[in-house]
């Protein structure tokens, strides 16, 4: 989400002039996306933020950015501790850096050069962190990396409150885009030669609640399945809750739908999902993926889990280690759980110590480093179309794509086939990808 959200500013700068420096010695502008969904990552943000304080005095002219969740969660409190900064701006505020740029343009004839806050230190100081409720009605431009895949926005922000979670607050009520716009967005990236489109959302299968449009997730993915050129479609996140045995059966009969669904549990314990306020039980998750595997066998199935929640009791976790045994998913994303501003979770009792969490996050990541190597071994001599995504950046003589099911296969191949579907079969399994050759 927030990659993308980085696709969209460096877009609008890009549609404005600017091109992306070399380094911050002789930059005009620095823009700090920030995530704050974990304690770390608002940490990571600060020290960095705390760097540019030395850049600033080498080069007086750059402009500091903030944007993202941060920005909107802390306001102009960034501005107190870090007087530097000239500009913030939220999530659902990406349309106002063409203001931005307006206003601070020396003259808007000339070359969109950024200049010196003129009329004294901070009169150049701006925030711009309001709901803007049409913001999901914005076309913005989007500079992507490379040219086989995209990431496409089809909604924002999420009304679910899980009590961990700072999105609702950052990123606030949950808005649909209209169809239209995203079927076109859709379309001119299969003009543009693009292979595969990944949906975007935080709730994906709640498209269309309130947009009076008569259209839900299932709708929109049968739409723009419609498109040609586009391969693959894939969609993230969804939430437990939400997912239908409609969406299932969509997923089985539009071919262009991938294999691949990341369903995040979070929990084994449907004690720790209450208190999560999740909506959902294990067995009810445990029967959804059930009904998934049943009508399409060869789905990969991904997650996310939270170890170490308030209250999560020896027991409650043994249930999470059952949940990932019984459900093998093809891979996990695992965090500790976190303290975030605003949220439910903070006024808990029994929060977990801190080696706790680290132990059980410990046994949930080399529990799945097991499940993950023996299911990539079990795809040793099978053919997989891997769509070709560029040359793989850990070896240069060798090409990366991913399958259907989102598995990383890298192989020696012809720079030409970059962008192609091509058949490779698996020779052998890695903990993090597959190693193949191509058949022709
Ligand atoms: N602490 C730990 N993990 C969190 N996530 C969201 N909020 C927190 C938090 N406070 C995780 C959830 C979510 C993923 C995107 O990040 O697992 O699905
Ligand atoms: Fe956060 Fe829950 Fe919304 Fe996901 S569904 S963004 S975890 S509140």
């Amino acid at each position: 989400m927030n990659v993308h959200d980085s696709e969209k500013i460096a877009g609008i700068f890009s549609e404005t002039g600017y091109q992306e420096g070399n380094g911050l010695r002789d930059a005009d502008i620095v823009v700090l996306n920030t995530c704050n969904i974990r304690h770390k990552a608002e940490q990571k943000f600060y020290s960095e933020l705390g760097r540019l304080r030395s850049i600033k005095e080498i080069n007086p002219h750059l402009k500091v950015a903030v944007a993202g969740c941060i920005a909107k969660q802390r306001g102009e409190k960034i501005f107190k501790r870090f007087p530097y900064v000239d500009f913030i701006f939220g999530p659902n505020n990406i349309d106002s850096i063409q203001d931005w740029i307006k206003d601070n343009r020396q003259n808007t004839d000339n070359p969109p050069i950024l200049p010196l806050s003129k009329g004294g230190k901070g009169k150049f100081k701006t925030v711009a962190l309001n709901d803007n409720p049409e913001y999901h009605t914005k076309i913005l431009p989007v500079k992507r990396e490379g040219r086989v895949k995209a990431w496409v926005s089809i909604m924002y922000g999420c009304d679910n409150f899980c009590a961990y979670c700072v999105v609702p607050y950052t990123r606030g009520r949950e808005r649909s885009r209209p169809s239209r716009d995203i079927y076109n967005e859709v379309e001119s990236l299969a003009h543009q030669g693009f292979k595969e489109v990944t949906l975007l959302g935080q709730n994906v299968n709640s498209y269309g609640k309130k947009l009076n449009e008569g259209i839900d997730f299932p709708d929109l993915l049968i739409r723009i399945h419609d498109i040609k050129g586009i391969e693959r479609i894939r969609f993230v996140t969804s939430h437990p809750g939400d997912f239908s045995e409609r969406l299932i059966k969509v997923m089985k009969d539009l071919p262009g739908v991938c294999e691949h669904l990341h369903l995040p549990v979070q929990s084994g314990s449907d004690k720790v999902l209450r208190l999560m306020n999740r909506r959902y039980k294990y067995e009810d998750y445990k029967r959804k993926i059930d009904m998934l595997r049943n009508v399409i066998p060869d789905i990969a199935i991904t997650t996310d889990i939270i170890v170490g929640f308030p209250g999560e009791t020896h027991e409650d976790f043994r249930l999470t280690i059952n949940a990932q045994k019984e459900i093998e998913y093809d891979g996990i994303y695992a965090f500790k759980y976190s303290k975030r501003p605003d949220t439910k979770a903070l006024g808990l009792p029994n929060h977990v110590d801190e080696r706790i969490k680290s132990e059980r996050l410990t046994k949930v990541l080399s529990l799945q480093e097991i499940i993950t190597y023996k299911k990539n071994k079990n795809l040793e001599g099978r053919i997989y179309e891997v769509l070709v995504e560029g040359v793989s950046e850990t070896d240069i003589n060798k090409l990366t794509g991913r399958t259907r099911t989102n598995k990383i296969v890298n192989f020696h191949g012809d720079e030409t086939d970059i962008g192609k579907l091509v058949n490779i079969k698996i020779l052998e399994a890695r903990q993090h990808s597959l190693y193949g050759e191509t058949i022709t």
